[in-house]
């Protein structure tokens, strides 16, 4: 058989993976730092290759996969063509995410602080912390909330040079909510374990653990919601009230 007859079936088949259909990536595709993103790529909802993705195309993306709302989709565009360093640009590319300090924070879920080293990628070791303290296999708006408050105590205890902007805040509170209300259930603001670690793992939809894309919109305003009910569950240790009872000092 000749080398070419061997290699054909392989050509036909990447060549014709259907839109939606899981492939992993290939070493010259380009990913970052939205496990959503990427996943989305390697089903080919977005250009497998990671480059050059228009509003069309994510708008289209992020309904067909996961029941966004047009509205959010073209939102959440924005902040993807922003992220392009490229003046006016119509397209990003998911490595353009990656810009630290942008969109891109210290504390995430399962990538390391970009002063440790390699930031865009999935870290095993950090997505252990987090999962630490996924103390129930649903994950519901307190659990996330502490989960978050404990990467954001553990980094700025150990990088001497964390941060944390007010858009960085933003997108870390919103990426809680969207595992809950995008990847979860928007009305119960829950989320099985198992659907979260499966996504961040391996980068696919969750289908084989029993996820199904949601049955009902997503609207801005739905992740909204969860944003405010994670950030009023957040409690990093606060002062203690002034107490005159106690005076140590006397
Ligand atoms: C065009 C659409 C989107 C853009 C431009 C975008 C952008 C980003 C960026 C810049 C980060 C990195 C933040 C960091 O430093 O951790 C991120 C992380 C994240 N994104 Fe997206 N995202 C999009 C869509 C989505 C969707 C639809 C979901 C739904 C579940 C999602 C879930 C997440 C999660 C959970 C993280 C946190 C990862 C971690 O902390 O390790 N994203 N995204
Ligand atoms: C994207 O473009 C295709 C082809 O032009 C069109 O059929 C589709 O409706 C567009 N989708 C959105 C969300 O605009
Ligand atoms: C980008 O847009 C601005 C404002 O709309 C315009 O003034 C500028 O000429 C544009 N730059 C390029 C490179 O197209
Ligand atoms: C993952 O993050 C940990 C903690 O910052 C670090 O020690 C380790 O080198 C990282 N692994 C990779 C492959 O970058
Ligand atoms: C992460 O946790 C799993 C399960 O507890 C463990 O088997 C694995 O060795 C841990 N990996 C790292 C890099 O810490
Ligand atoms: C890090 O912790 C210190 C000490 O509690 C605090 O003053 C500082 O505001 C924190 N940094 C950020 C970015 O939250």
């Amino acid at each position: 058989m000749k080398f070419t007859t061997l290699l054909f079936p392989a050509v036909v088949l990447g060549a014709a993976c259907p839109y939606g259909t899981y492939a992993p990536e290939e070493p010259t595709d380009t990913r970052g730092v939205c496990p959503m993103l990427n996943t989305l790529a390697n089903h080919g909802y977005l250009p497998r290759n990671g480059r050059n993705i228009n509003e069309n195309q994510t708008v289209q993306a992020l309904y067909d996969a996961l029941n966004l709302t047009p509205d959010f989709g073209r939102f959440l565009f924005k902040a993807g063509r922003l992220s392009n360093p490229m003046p006016n640009a119509t397209t990003f590319s998911l490595d353009d995410l990656n810009r630290h300090d942008l969109f891109e924070h210290d504390g995430s879920l399962s990538r390391q602080d970009a002063y440790f080293g390699q930031w865009s990628r999935f870290n095993q070791t950090v997505w252990n912390w987090t999962t630490q303290y996924y103390t129930s296999d649903l994950l519901d708006v307190q659990i996330v909330a502490n989960s978050r408050a404990q990467r954001h105590t553990r980094s700025n205890l150990t990088n001497p040079m964390y941060s944390l902007s007010e858009v960085g805040y933003l997108f870390s509170v919103a990426e809680n909510a969207a595992i809950l209300s995008i990847l979860g259930d928007k009305v119960t603001q829950t989320c099985p374990k198992k659907f979260a670690d499966y996504l961040f793992t391996n980068e696919q939809l969750p289908f084989a653990v029993g996820w199904k894309k949601s049955a009902l919109p997503i609207t801005i305003q739905d992740l909204v919601t969860t944003f405010l009910a994670i950030q009023s569950a957040t409690s990093f240790p606060p002062p203690p009230p002034d107490d005159s009872s106690v005076d140590i000092f006397n």
